[in-house]
């Protein structure tokens, strides 16, 4: 079948499509439609029974396939191989879940899991799965007071953590950060339990925290509890405009459904494949495709903990690849830029053996034609670029590779992917002609596996994505799509800037900068980077008399958005500068600064305030080293 023939077929009959999609999932009892028209934004398989461990794990034993493997865990950083056959994955997710039913967790209770790249972070999740308790994964880069936020959202009953993550030269002890954003939040959990790894031991709290080794050992397996197509299986929380991040909820059957179709769509990926995800289970990536994509489809699936350079060197990809037969692999187009940096030639690509590569599939950032280039042209296999958001749990656009691998056009994500109706619209809400930029929007309903409502905030889930334009769900990404039908993603249109992949708010750390006693204002603006895409740089106004340093002032805001937000915000740079430039409504002009940082003509927007200010700014940026040259 051609995309073509899909995507129509899709178009011409939904309910159809996501009824036979439904097929390749186990159902405690099948729903009785696949859409239906309630909540917010609608809603799939609704009244189905399910379970979404049964799906993952259970059933491929029970078909046989115990000692497949399910998971290798390969650690540059502490130079060790783990791999765990199906039967054992299965025996080690019914105890955690078992210690966790045994202390009251069941059906929709939340529990936060704040982990590093082992197996048994996917273990968490997938423990929490089969007692239909509600996942939140917290990305291990963040801070303590990042993670108390989000206590206090989900107001969790457990946490699950490890005693530390590894960073190169480092290691990052999160329990720790556990304490005191529990300490931090209103809200406190029942319990914990705690990896303790051989790189760190954690001090424990008696009578709250529970050594994970011990009580798994211990533990009496729990079975797989059936919960609704519309249960939640995860509140996964990003960043907004402000510095509450959203809780994105998934809800079971759809994403059980959607990952079920794209992983051998989208990434060909079949019973028994090797699947690897360089990313992290923290990101929306790691959820579909390191967790439960792979494992629902009966694939083997990677976790690597390291990084693409200096773990031990730039030729780790090629390394794993060669080593575990890899057949798909995903990353971000940061980290191949970062290996393309410390190895132009690629000449450590050629010492491995990639046979069994079939593709390189590339999301997170706008993958830019250069970095697509020089993969293609040293790896030699399709490089795929596609498009998508936490929102969305998987591929909006995308080059279909397991249907028909269509004509690439460098910095073009592609084509619509069945279910998505993507339309590119002005500022009254209506359609453009291809090729003219404008809002990226989808038509609702969504398809099955996106996000249905925000987590305990429905009113603010449709004010930031379906109020703005009615009828259709709003991305957040400015593009165009051209006379072929392509997408081209070129820039968000709020305060969400992309720093290595990673999504940030400038918004949270705003609200940083202005907790400082000697900062009166401020904006954060996103800047090119040639490596990460984009980082953060902040630009203060001082209050009146303030005589510190400005140097002082802007390290020590370096360091509040560090302790306060975590390490992955990446925000190394401030200036301090007398006026930020307005328009006459008092609107900072953010995109303009970022303009100027990037060493691009502006021309001062006609609502400006003081068009004198733009020069200011451009004084202090030129300070700071920017503009820097393009990317
Ligand atoms: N736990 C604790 N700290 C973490 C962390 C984690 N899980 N992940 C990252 N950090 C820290 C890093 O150590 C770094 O700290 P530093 O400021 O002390 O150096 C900081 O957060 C920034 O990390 P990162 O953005 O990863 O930058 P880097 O300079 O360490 O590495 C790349 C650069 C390009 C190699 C790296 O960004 C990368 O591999 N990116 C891929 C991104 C990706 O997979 N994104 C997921 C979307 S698909
Ligand atoms: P996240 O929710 O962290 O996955 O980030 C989603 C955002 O990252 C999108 O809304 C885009 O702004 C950006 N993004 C992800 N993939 C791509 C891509 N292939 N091309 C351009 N931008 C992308």
């Amino acid at each position: 079948m051609s995309y073509q023939q899909l995507y129509a077929r899709w178009r011409d009959d939904p309910e159809a499509f996501w009824t036979q999609a439904a097929r390749a999932i186990d159902w405690d009892r099948p729903a009785s439609r696949a859409y239906f028209d309630q909540g917010p934004a609608g809603e799939w398989f609704a009244d189905g029974m399910v379970n979404a461990c049964w799906n993952a794990i259970d059933r491929h034993v029970a078909a046989g396939h115990g000692d497949r493997l399910a998971v290798i865990h390969d650690s540059p950083m502490t130079d060790s191989v783990t791999r765990l056959t199906y039967g054992e994955l299965q025996d080690r997710v019914a105890r955690l879940a078992g210690v966790m039913a045994a202390r009251g967790i069941a059906k929709g209770d939340r529990v936060i899991i704040y982990m590093p790249m082992i197996p048994e972070a996917l273990e968490a999740m997938l423990a929490c799965a089969r007692i239909g308790a509600i996942h939140s994964v917290v990305f291990g880069g963040f801070a303590a007071h990042e993670l108390a936020v989000r206590i206090d959202d989900a107001r969790p009953r457990a946490i699950l953590a490890a005693s530390c993550g590894l960073e190169p030269g480092r290691t990052v002890a999160y329990k720790p950060l556990m304490d005191r954003a529990i300490d931090e939040a209103a809200h406190k959990p029942d319990f914990t339990i705690v990896l303790q790894r051989p790189e760190c031991a954690a001090q424990m709290t008696a009578g709250r925290d529970l050594d994970w080794t011990e009580a798994v050992a211990a533990a009496t397996p729990a079975d797989c509890v059936p919960v609704e197509g519309n249960h939640p299986a995860y509140i996964l929380y990003t960043s907004g405009t402000t510095g509450q991040p959203k809780g994105v909820v998934r809800h079971t059957g759809g994403h059980l459904v959607a990952l079920a179709w794209s992983v051998p769509n989208i990434y060909g990926i079949g019973p028994g494949d090797v699947f690897w995800v360089a990313s992290d289970v923290g990101w929306v990536v790691g959820h579909s495709y390191i967790v439960y994509g792979p494992l629902i489809a009966g694939a083997t699936t990677v976790i690597f903990e390291g990084k693409p350079v200096g773990t031990p060197d730039a030729g780790t990809f090629w390394r794993v690849i060669a080593d575990h037969k890899v057949k798909s692999f995903f990353t971000a187009p940061t980290a191949i830029r970062a290996v393309k940096r410390e190895d132009p030639e690629g000449s450590l690509v050629a010492r491995h053996h990639l046979s069994s590569l079939q593709a390189l599939f590339l999301a997170g950032e706008r993958a830019d034609p250069d970095t697509v280039a020089w993969a293609e042209d040293r790896v030699k296999v399709p490089v795929i670029d596609h498009w998508w958001q936490t929102e969305t749990g998987w591929p909006i656009a995308a080059n279909p590779f397991g249907v028909e691998m269509m004509a690439v056009k460098k910095g073009s994500p592609t084509v619509p992917m069945p279910g998505y109706d993507v339309q590119v619209l002005d500022e009254a809400g209506q359609p453009v002609a291809p090729g003219t930029l404008g809002a990226i929007a989808i038509k609702l309903p969504l398809p099955p596996g996106t996000l249905p409502t925000l987590w305990q905030a429905e009113d603010r889930f449709r004010r930031a994505y379906l109020d703005h334009f009615p009828g259709f769900y709003e991305t957040g990404d400015a593009g165009y799509i051209d006379e072929d039908g392509y997408v081209w993603i070129m820039a968000r249109t709020d305060d969400v800037i992309n720093v290595a992949g990673h999504r940030l708010s400038t918004g949270a750390m705003e609200e940083v900068l202005s907790s400082h006693p000697a900062v009166a204002e401020c904006a954060v603006i996103g800047v090119a980077d040639p490596l990460k895409g984009q980082a953060p740089l902040g630009l203060l106004c001082l209050k009146k008399g303030v005589e510190t340093d400005p140097a002082q002032i802007t390290a020590e805001v370096v360091r509040m958005v560090r302790d306060r937000i975590g390490p992955v915000a990446a925000f190394k740079t401030a200036c301090v500068v007398d006026r930020l430039p307005k328009t006459r409504s008092g609107k900072i002009l953010r995109a303009t600064m970022a303009k100027i940082a990037d060493g691009e003509a502006v021309k001062a927007p006609a609502t400006i305030d003081d068009p004198a200010i733009l020069d200011e700014v451009r004084a202090a940026l030129a300070g700071v080293g920017y503009p820097m040259g393009s990317v």
